[in-house]
């Protein structure tokens, strides 16, 4: 029951709150927004296990605020240096802190480094969520550009020097190099180095997400920015996706003197993150890390190809796709004058949900006809179907694709 009469002091609400949120009607039937994660690839049965014994063994813990101290639990810290190790990272505990998902990091480096007034780059097609949180900031926000293999050093080298000319050093560069979302590239290493070296030359710091970074299909991407210089940058990851958005688990990886900080912006926004995930995650993981990632990226893999496949036979050479390098994105270039905005509001209707370009990008104007679509959630069968639905809107709104499976459609509509 929710109450109906209104509150009385709407108009008191502070000027700066987002607007009001819908009233949630559950999921739609082809859901291919967000970065949920697979649901049959839940090791449930495992988690029930380990937290029964982590209890067990560690419960009196849950009697005390951060009872490892402010960086969360010691055993989950340690499971990250031994995870962020594989990207080549060397550091210890005390160099992680352990946040409420990987938006937390977001917001800690955000409070670290912004101003009002001030000005970050960010990768022209970004994490919806990194856009917002920036301008929420009342930072300027410049869209750097990305091709197949990532950021553009070339582009992002101009952008430096036209900044330089302005008299503007940016506050900090932010980069998803290791499975871009929503793209899906990883940044050679070359382009790495040659990345450090511009930040270096113009004093700005390097901001890593590396929430994908375990979901690649060919192996490893070259180590972590982070690896090559951890004076240069801050670090971020997620469990979301390797495991589960629901527990809200990620981390930072700084130096002491920016971590000191995030510490300390930490403790001011909570009083730490949940203890009993922490365990669960730290005791499931240290144990079957390798296993579970591996059987997970088959699953996605598979699941890509079957979304790839889909879009081509739907939309044939309509829609031109970036091939992911692994994670759980496709993303998707529609004709210019096509603006998939207009297909939200009737694709709804037809029970389908995706993520119109323009929420994905700094200039969202520029990305009107891209489209992101989630492949971890739905199943083969509901990929399959969601994209022949989506092309069938697509056609009733648009008159594209005119073929769909080597099918002509009937004639346009309007035509
Ligand atoms: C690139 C990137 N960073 C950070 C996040 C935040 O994830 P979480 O807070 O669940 O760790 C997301 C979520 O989709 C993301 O795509």
């Amino acid at each position: 029951m929710t109450t109906a009469s209104g509150f009385a002091y709407g108009h008191r609400f502070a000027k700066n709150t987002p607007a009001p949120a819908p009233r949630w009607t559950g999921f739609p039937k082809y859901n291919f927004i967000g970065g949920h994660n697979d649901p049959e690839h839940i090791p449930a049965e495992a988690l029930a296990e380990v937290a029964a014994a982590s209890l067990r063994r560690e419960g009196a813990k849950l009697a005390l605020y951060n009872a490892d101290g402010p960086q969360g639990l010691l055993s989950l810290r340690e499971f990250v240096v031994k995870k962020v190790a594989d990207r080549g990272i060397h550091c210890a505990a005390e160099d992680v802190l352990i946040t409420s998902g990987s938006g937390q990091g977001l917001d800690l480096v955000n409070r670290l480094l912004l101003d009002p007034g001030d000005t970050v780059i960010l990768e022209e097609f970004t994490y919806q969520g990194a856009i917002t949180k920036v301008r929420r900031c009342g930072a300027d926000i410049v869209g750097a550009p990305l091709d197949a293999d990532g950021l553009r050093i070339d582009a992002l080298a101009r952008i430096l020097e036209d900044l330089g000319r302005k008299g503007i050093v940016p506050k900090y560069i932010y980069t998803i190099p290791t499975i871009q979302n929503p793209t899906g590239s990883i940044l050679p290493a070359p382009r790495r180095e040659a990345l450090l070296a511009l930040a270096r030359q113009h004093g700005v710091p390097i901001f890593e997400d590396e929430c994908y970074a375990d979901l690649t299909f060919g192996g490893e991407g070259p180590p972590a920015l982070y690896a090559m210089d951890p004076r240069q940058v801050i670090h971020i990851g997620s469990f979301s996706k390797t495991l589960s958005p629901a527990l809200r688990l990620g981390y930072a990886v700084a130096d002491r003197e920016a971590m000191s900080r995030l510490v300390a912006l930490k403790r001011e926004s909570d009083s730490g993150t949940g203890a009993l995930e922490q365990m669960v995650v730290a005791e499931f993981f240290v144990r079957s890390f390798d296993g579970h990632v591996d059987a997970l990226n088959a699953i996605l893999e598979d699941k890509l190809a079957t979304m790839a496949e889909a879009v081509a036979r739907e939309f044939g050479t309509a829609v031109e796709q970036w091939r992911p390098k692994g994670g759980i994105f496709l993303w998707l270039k529609f004709p210019d004058g096509i603006d998939v905005r207009r297909l939200v509001e009737p694709a709804a209707r037809a029970g389908i949900a995706f993520n119109p370009g323009p929420e994905w990008a700094c200039d969202a104007e520029g990305a009107r006809s891209h489209m992101r679509l989630c492949f971890a959630l739905p199943s083969k069968d509901e990929i399959r179907d969601g994209v022949a639905a989506l092309a069938q809107v697509c056609y009733e709104v648009t008159g594209i694709p005119v073929r769909s499976a080597n099918i002509q459609r009937a004639a346009a509509p309007g035509s």
